[in-house]
This record gives structure tokens, sequence and C-alpha cells, in this order.
């Protein structure tokens, strides 16, 4: 046999001097649900280890987050029943919880990268991304709430918007109403290809954001999310975002959708981004806590995985376990 593989993994130091995927920290982001009571600690029943956190708790959790080298976080606000209506006003009111904690972290942490969750969802009675017009989801109408949401947030001091709505032609109109504004160094990381897909429940019950039973639209989110079925429509979807200025492309959920980051990552030069979400950590914490699994090695398999598969940054539940394993 003139060659053995199993020579380049003899030792520890030997599969160090040959390992082709690094992940660290720092290409992690942290998501934070932000509720309103300053100093709530709300546990999440299908997604054991997250909370729902007011703001003074936010704070301290940023801090610890930041002592382990993990300084990216993705926020999202749980907002109070009383708070949503049709077409999600709340989003840029004056007294909103959500712009105001952005305000407050940057002024402690104004090293930090926030990035935004920019959609009606959570703000809205219908509990759907885009506003509810005559029984349709008005794709136009939503950019100039979404334009209107994502100048408050930049204003705020989120350095990216994160528009998750898969409205067509939402970052161009985001963009540009960004630009109007002055606020040109605020980027805009787009959920390019994101799925209708099964796995966003724990993040659902987090936010009690779940798309409404109404009388004419279907409780589900599928005339504008992707088909899970479907890879060269992410293709089309990563041109248009790229086109219109997105500064990162992102592909969501992540471990069943391996081959679309690695297209997407063959396809442009942007920063890719994965998000791993909710329904994933789920499944891999329940067995875990069945004794099934282990923890730490499973969840640092997933993510190198989803790195090596093109991800240049991944949002992931467990960002601050691994940065807490590799301190
Ligand atoms: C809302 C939004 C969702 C997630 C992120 N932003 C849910 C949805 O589209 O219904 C899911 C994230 C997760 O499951 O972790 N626009």
């Amino acid at each position: 046999m003139l060659s053995r593989p199993r020579r380049n993994r003899s030792s520890a130091a030997v599969r160090n001097l040959v390992r082709e995927t690094e992940l660290t920290a720092g290409h992690l982001v942290q998501p934070i649900f932000l509720m309103p009571e300053a100093k709530a600690r709300l546990p999440i029943a299908s997604l054991p280890g997250s909370y729902r956190l007011g703001i003074d708790e936010v704070l301290r959790e940023i801090e610890q987050c930041t002592a382990v080298g993990l300084n990216s976080f993705m926020m999202f606000p749980a907002v109070p029943e009383e708070h949503k209506d049709k077409t999600g006003t709340y989003a840029t009111a004056e007294q909103n919880f959500y712009l105001h904690a952005a305000r407050a972290i940057k002024d402690r942490f104004p090293e930090v990268c926030l990035i935004s969750d920019a959609a009606l969802d959570p703000y809205s009675s219908d509990g759907h991304d885009g506003v509810v017009i005559d029984g349709k989801i008005h794709n136009d109408e939503s950019l100039k709430l979404l334009d209107a949401m994502a100048v408050a947030q930049a204003q705020s001091g989120f350095d990216i918007i994160g528009p998750s709505d898969m409205m067509d032609g939402r970052v161009g109109s985001i963009r540009r109403a960004l630009d109007q504004e002055g606020l040109t160094d605020t980027a805009i990381m787009s959920y390019t290809a994101k799925y209708a897909s099964a796995f966003y429940g724990p993040f659902r019950d987090a936010l009690d954001s779940a798309p409404r039973q109404l009388a004419d639209v279907p409780a589900d989110k599928k005339t504008y999310q992707m088909d899970p079925a479907n890879a060269r429509e992410a293709l089309r979807e990563g041109a248009l975002d790229a086109a219109e200025g997105a500064d990162y492309l992102m592909v969501k959920p992540a471990l069943n959708y391996l081959d679309i980051i690695w297209r997407l990552h063959e396809a442009h030069p942007l920063p890719i981004a994965a998000y791993h979400v909710s329904g994933e950590c789920a499944m891999l914490l329940a067995a875990a806590d069945k004794g099934w699994l282990n923890y730490e090695q499973a969840a640092t398999e997933a993510l190198t995985c989803i790195r090596r598969a093109g991800a240049d940054v991944i949002i992931s539940y467990f960002a601050k376990d691994f940065a807490r394993w590799n301190a």
C-alpha cells in the first residue's frame, strides 16, 4: 500500500496540522430573546438553556459572552400581546423596549456587534412577517413598514440589519431607506434562503409569534419562505440580494441545508451566514438530556460541519457554550 491516509490521523499533533476547518468564537453569533421587564429571566420550555431576558439580564449575559471571546449578538423581541397590531406599529414606537435595549447595550459595550431582526412577526397580531391585507401577505406595503423598522433599528445602534421576512425586493428597499437617512455604515445581513421549515418551533414559542389561523390566510409561511425541496431557487435569491446591496447572505436552517450553504459560498464572494435554528438545537439538547448524545461533542461537530460547508458566520444557540468550552 503506497498511500495510507491513517498516517495523517496518527496523533493529536498531526491531526491539528492537517485540520482543514477552524472554528472560533469569533465566527459565532449568540441569539438573544429580549423582553420588557428589566429583571426578567424566563425559561423557554422547548429550548432548554435559553431564556427570555430583561435588559439587566441581557447586559450581564453580554458581559459573560465577551469574557470568553464571543462578541456578536442577534436580538429578538418578545413583544407583549397588547402592543401587537396588524401593521406592527410598535416596531418603530418611541417607547419600544427593543430599540431602547440596543442603545443601552451599545452604550455599555460599544465594541460588540449587534444584529437586528427586521420582520413584522414579533409585532404582528396576525403572526406574519408581512402585512395581511384582504387575505394576502401584501409584499410592497410590507416593504414600507420594513424600511421604517430598519431605519429605527439602525438609529438605535444596531450595526447590522437582518431582514428575515422574505418579501421580494426588501434588501434594496432597506438599503435605499438607510442611505437616505445617512446610515451608510449600517450593514445588511439578508436572510437570503430562508426555508418554510418545521424547525422554528421553539423560537415561535419563545416569542409567541407563530402564524395565526386567519379566515383567509393559512397558518404557515409558505407563500414567502422557500420550499425545502428547492436549491436552485436559493441561487436566484442570492443573485437578487447581492445585486440589491446585501453585505451577507444567510441560509436558514443550517444542518439540513448544507448543500445550499455550499452552493451560495461557491456562487458569491459575499460572506455566508448560516442560522443553526432553534429546532435543530432543541433536538440535540433533548437527545443529550436523555444521555443519548454527548452535548459538547455533538454541538462542536454540528458547528464545525456548518463551517466546513462554507459558512463564514454561524448563528447558534450553542455559541456561548462553544465559546466557554474553548476559552
Ligand atoms: C422571524 C424569524 C423566525 C426565526 C428567526 N426570525 C421564525 C419564523 O420565520 O417563523 C427562527 C429562528 C429559530 O428558529 O431559531 N422572522
